[in-house]
Formats: C-alpha cells, structure tokens, sequence
C-alpha cells in the first residue's frame, strides 16, 4: 500500500518533440529539470532523461508486439507517483494531444484531484515532413492538412482516410506504415494513382528513412527500402514542393539569361 502523503502533486504532460532531442522546448526541459518523476516512452530520446537530475526514471512504453504497460496502468502509476512523490512528468513523443493519450492522462490524473500543466510538444505530423522540406500547407499546392491513424481503437484505418482522399488537402497519417497497401487502394479507387507520397520513418534520427514516390509505385519503393515503424506518411502534391519550386526558379533564372 502506498502512503499518499505528498501536499501538492502535479502531473506535466511534455511533449518531447519528433525525436532529436533538441527538439523539446524549453518548457519542456524546465518541467524535467523539477521532475521528482519522469514516466517516459519509447518515442521519448533517451538524452532528455539527462535533463531530469533528481528524479526517479520510470519507462512506460508500448510498442507494437512488446507491451509493457496498458494504457490503464500507465493512468494508475501517474496517480500513485504523483501522490507518492510530487511532481511527475509524462514525457510523450511529439505533441501529448497528437495520437498521444495525453488528454486521457490528464483527466484521469485530475480525477484524484492532482494539478496538470499540458507542455505541447513538436509533433511528426508536422516536423517529420518539414525536416524533408515538404511543407505540410502552402501557397498554391494545399490549403490545409489532415492528421490521420491508420490504427484506430479497433485496429482498423480510419474511416476519416476515404473522406480526406477525395478531398484536395495533404493528408498525414500516423501509424499507417503497415496498412500502406490499404490506403494505396483507397487513392487508387479515386484514381489518383499520380499522386505524389512520402514514407518517412524515424524523422529527425540518425537512422531516419525516407521512401518517395506516386500512389501507383510507392508499395515496391517502400518495401525496397525496407521502411517500417515509426513512420509518417505524406500524401498530397507537397511532396513535390520542392521539386516544383526548383522548376519555377530554374524558369527564372533562364528568363532572365535570354
Ligand atoms: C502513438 S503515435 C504518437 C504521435 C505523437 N504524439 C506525435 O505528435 O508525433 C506514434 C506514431 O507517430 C509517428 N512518429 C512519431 N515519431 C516519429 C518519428 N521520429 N518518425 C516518424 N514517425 C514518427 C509514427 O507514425 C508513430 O507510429
């Protein structure tokens, strides 16, 4: 039985950014640095633990095949170190409130009636395909983005893909590595099979990967590089940003040599 003695818990969801750890902010940091515990994933760079000098280091991470904790577990364990010790910091790949559980974390922490402070976090959906110069918007090629689970509560893609495909908007989806086949079918379907698509696994690591390609080839490009988890991927005619860009410039600058 644990004795709840502490006077003022607190819970700080951080985000710790994409993966390279200079990606958190400096909230982030200053929240870790005041941890007394820190329950981290396996999407959380190992150096930021550094950060977190006196506190208690406890690994949380879920990964595909590997559970270590529930999700259920991990609500209890935040509770009774907040209640044991004070200040706990949830340190949560990218952004706690993208696909992170984050929001759950906190109601069920302010159940107990424990103080939470939401540190937003750098997330893949936005920086893996910014570190590749593809920008999410821009003038001219998209006017919005949607962010996507290709794995929702029941394991199957989001219904959401069939809408945000007929739409013109980039399209992100977290968690799709494997169902890439699946949502080939679904563009196909829609006969955008020219349109241009990212794999990028491992943004901002030193291992990262990255697969480009169209709708019709990017299958066999991904397998060839052997692209798996964590990857993001991109669909939508900003991958070809930069490659439209270089066209436009390259016009102009032989415009102006004639
Ligand atoms: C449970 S979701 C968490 C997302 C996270 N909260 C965020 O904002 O980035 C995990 C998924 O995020 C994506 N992801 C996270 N970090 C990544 C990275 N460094 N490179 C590529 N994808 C990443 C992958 O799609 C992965 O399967």
């Amino acid at each position: 039985m644990i004795p709840y003695t502490h006077p003022s818990p607190s819970l700080t969801l951080v985000g710790a950014g994409v993966g390279d750890p200079e990606l958190i902010t400096l909230k982030g940091i200053k929240a870790l640095q005041a941890a007394d515990v820190v329950l981290y994933d396996a999407l959380t760079h190992p150096d930021l633990l550094n950060y977190a000098q006196k506190a208690q280091k406890v690994y949380v991470g879920k990964r595909v095949g590997n559970y270590e904790y529930t999700q259920e577990e991990i609500n209890e364990l935040i509770v009774a170190y907040a209640l044991e010790y004070g200040h706990v910091v949830r340190l949560k790949g990218g952004d706690p409130f993208v696909f992170g559980r984050g929001f759950e974390e906190m109601v069920h922490a302010e159940a107990f009636g424990i103080k939470v402070e939401i540190v937003p976090g750098v997330t893949s959906a936005i920086a893996a395909p910014a570190l590749q110069r593809i920008p999410v918007t821009t003038r001219g090629l998209s006017e919005s983005f949607w962010v996507l689970t290709g794995t929702t509560r029941t394991g199957e893609l989001s219904n959401d893909l069939r809408l945000a495909a007929q739409s013109t908007a980039t399209v992100v989806i977290l968690m799709g590595t494997k169902k890439l086949p699946q949502i080939v079918e679904i563009y196909q379907n829609l006969g955008k099979g020219e349109l241009p698509i990212a794999l990028i696994q491992n943004a901002s690591l030193v291992d990262e990967k990255v697969a480009i390609g169209t709708i019709d080839t990017i299958v066999e490009i991904a397998d060839n590089k052997e692209i798996g988890a964590p990857a993001v991927i991109v669909i939508g005619e900003v991958v070809n940003a930069q490659i439209l860009q270089e066209v436009k410039v390259n016009r102009h600058v032989q415009k102006r040599s004639v």
